[in-house]
């Protein structure tokens, strides 16, 4: 089997991860309107960073992700993040992913909170239980009604995975499914979706069939090696588009 690229290198502590590190700018200013997620607990405003800070390096390897997947040969737009373990990082790197790549001329990006059990993107955003991905899915809420925007972040939109009792892996068997889909790629360049743990539930077969390609997360001293190798198998190679080292 060939290596697998490596994408980055990302050290502890990007909860400070801003946006004056991603765009090297210091200024940062938006009031946050009803529908507008503040960004305090996962992207936070730290103001000027220091180059040799932990905030500064690991901003410096989303900026490389983010220039690996702009690139990439099979230049995918919908990427599903997924890890061998939970607690890898996968919500933590979707959300910087997504952050990263949305700040680029012309690129709007959707992170879709997929992981329907434990919400981990809504949660780390601070979205609280709210409508989302399930409503739409079940025809009670139309997509533009269910989005959030990001403080800060103008081309960043967020898809709750949302709260209405239903089965996620009949839901994405759905023709409601693939319909949003294909809305999704009309309305967006990219689609970035934070997963669950690669053989946690059903949904993750199914998610990864609809994806174009699939960035692993690892995390140093917490993943399993045989669970790692049995992620990796679990994904066509072709659409194997590297891994994220994760605290390392
Ligand atoms: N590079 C990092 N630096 C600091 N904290 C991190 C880093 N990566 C992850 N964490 C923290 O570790 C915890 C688990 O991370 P995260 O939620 O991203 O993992 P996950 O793989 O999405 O978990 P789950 O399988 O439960 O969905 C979170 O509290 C997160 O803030
Ligand atoms: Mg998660």
């Amino acid at each position: 089997m060939n290596v697998l690229n490596t994408f980055g290198r990302v050290g502890a502590n990007v909860t400070a991860v801003t946006r004056s590190v991603f765009a090297g700018r210091d200024t940062y200013a938006s009031s946050p309107s009803r529908e507008t997620i503040s960004v305090n607990g996962v992207l936070q405003v730290t103001g000027k960073q220091n180059p040799q800070s932990q905030e500064h390096v690991a901003a410096e390897q989303y900026r490389k992700i983010r220039t690996r997947i702009a690139n990439h040969a099979s230049q995918p737009r919908i990427i599903l993040v997924t890890s061998p373990n939970s607690g890898d990082g996968k919500t933590t790197t979707s959300i910087h992913i997504a952050a990263a790549m949305s700040l680029q001329e012309n690129a709007r990006v959707l992170l879709v909170d997929c992981d329907f059990r434990c919400a981990g993107a809504s949660c780390a955003l601070n979205l609280g239980p709210s409508p989302g991905l399930k409503e739409h899915l079940s025809n009670s809420a139309e997509l533009d009604g269910v989005l959030s925007s990001v403080a800060g972040f103008p081309q960043l939109f967020v898809l709750p995975s949302g709260v209405a009792p239903c089965s996620p892996a009949e839901m994405l068997t759905t023709r409601k499914w693939h319909d949003f889909l294909e809305q999704a790629l009309s309305d967006f360049e990219l689609l970035i979706l934070d997963g669950p743990s690669f053989d946690s539930v059903v949904e993750y077969e199914l998610l990864q069939m609809a994806s174009h390609g699939v960035i692993f997360v690892v995390r140093q001293e917490h993943t399993n090696r045989d669970a790692w190798t049995r992620a990796r198998n679990s994904v066509p190679q072709e659409k194997q588009l590297g891994l994220v080292l994760n605290c390392a």
